[in-house]
């Protein structure tokens, strides 16, 4: 008889690099292994985990409106879908009115792309080693060989810049972009944090030259690197943004925001069967509440600190560097690091493997010190 590894390994394609454990719960800040085994979880579904698992306030939600309705098409109108966007509205800036759910973070991507098309001018400059997803519009932007080489050709008029080079991005602006778009710190890459004036910089560019300034915050969005939204730090508004992952605290979700000037689609040029159901809606509209009555984005700020401090005072020749902001932290060592990220798991910590020498930590936005502590010390333990 096959075990349960086996059998994904027989039936699912070959494609996620997968860590050898058999999860079955999650609770808090832990996950549990089908041998009862806890390990603490910073990865968290790749950083969908805000407030750790199994937390009351999804449980609750997903009850509730289980109750109520699971399906409902967005060509009827539903109450729970108004109040999210009501609340949605109300933390955003209000240059920012109209939004899309999407299924996944891609699926927002796809949408942002469509969007820059409505508006006329086709090319847009995305950054190397940047990461929109795996869709065929979002692979088109990533901006990292391994992914696109086997698919090629994809979208036209796609060029990439230099992340975090302004003059590298000024030599690829011409007459026909649309759009820039980029990651305010680039996540799949190792947690790439660009110079504190970038953002704004490409803002004022985007202003000058009419170009539509498009964020993935995917990553980034809802509290992750100290704000509510990493564009707050630079104190710029951007045209399109895009969000997702743990919008809906573990549900199938992505979002796309923009300004009212790209409320340009015509009926039917832009549907999805699931887009903005129920469950979605009703997980969304608690998790943020969550977010926000809380103000989680001030403890991933402090939490964020108090990994960065510990990790820095690690004694590990085998580092090359640590980088973070608020719970998006990183290890940059200077060999492979498959053989530390299962020793680690081994150890008791699930974290993100970052091709191929980095580690990446995304662990909830309610964490607290203990876990922050136990975390440095599997590290100090496990790495070397
Ligand atoms: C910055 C960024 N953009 C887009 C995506 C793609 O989102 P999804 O995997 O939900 O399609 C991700 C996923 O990790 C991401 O980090």
């Amino acid at each position: 008889m096959l075990n349960y590894r086996e059998i994904e390994d027989l039936h699912q394609l070959n494609s996620f690099y997968k860590l050898p454990v058999v999860i079955e719960r999650g609770e808090g800040f832990y996950v549990y292994d089908i041998e009862g085994k806890k390990y603490l979880d910073f990865m968290c579904g790749y950083g969908v985990a805000l407030l750790g698992h199994n937390h009351e306030v999804i449980k609750n939600a997903i009850i509730e409106q289980i109750n109520k309705i699971i399906t409902c098409h967005s060509s009827l109108y539903l109450d729970v879908r108004a109040e999210f966007l009501e609340l949605l509205f109300s933390v955003l800036p209000s240059e920012l009115s109209r939004c899309f759910l999407t299924n996944s973070g891609s699926e927002a991507i796809e949408l942002a792309i469509k969007l820059v098309r409505k508006k006329g001018k086709k090319k847009i400059i995305s950054m190397e080693n940047s990461y929109h997803g795996k869709t065929f519009g979002a692979l088109s932007l990533t901006g990292k060989k391994k992914y696109r080489e086997s698919f090629e050709p994809l979208l036209q008029y796609v060029e990439f810049a230099k992340y975090n080079n302004i003059e590298d991005l000024m030599e690829k602006i011409d007459e026909e972009t649309g759009a820039i778009i980029v990651e305010p710190i680039q996540g799949e890459s190792g947690v790439i944090i660009p110079d504190e004036e970038y953002l704004r910089t490409i803002r004022d560019i985007c202003d000058e030259k009419g170009i539509i300034l498009v964020l993935d915050e995917i990553q980034t969005g809802l509290g992750r690197t100290g704000r509510l939204f990493c564009f707050e730090y630079s104190k710029v508004i951007p045209d399109i943004l895009c969000i997702g992952k743990g919008l809906a605290g573990g549900l199938p979700v992505g979002c796309v925001i923009t300004r009212e000037e790209f409320n340009l689609l015509k009926t039917g040029e832009h549907t999805s069967t699931f887009s903005a159901n129920p469950l979605v809606c009703a997980v969304a509209k608690n998790v943020l509440k969550f977010i926000v009555d809380n103000q989680l984005w001030e403890n991933a700020k402090i939490m964020g600190e108090e990994f960065l401090k510990g990790l820095r005072n690690l004694d590990n020749k085998g580092i090359k560097e640590i980088r973070g902001k608020g719970l998006m932290v990183a290890i940059e060592f200077k060999i492979d690091v498959k053989n530390t990220l299962n020793r680690l798991m081994k150890n008791g910590l699930i974290c993100c493997y970052t091709a191929p020498n980095t580690l990446r930590f995304l662990p909830p936005l309610n964490i607290r010190i203990e876990q922050i502590k136990e975390a440095i010390e599997k590290i100090a333990n496990g790495t070397y």
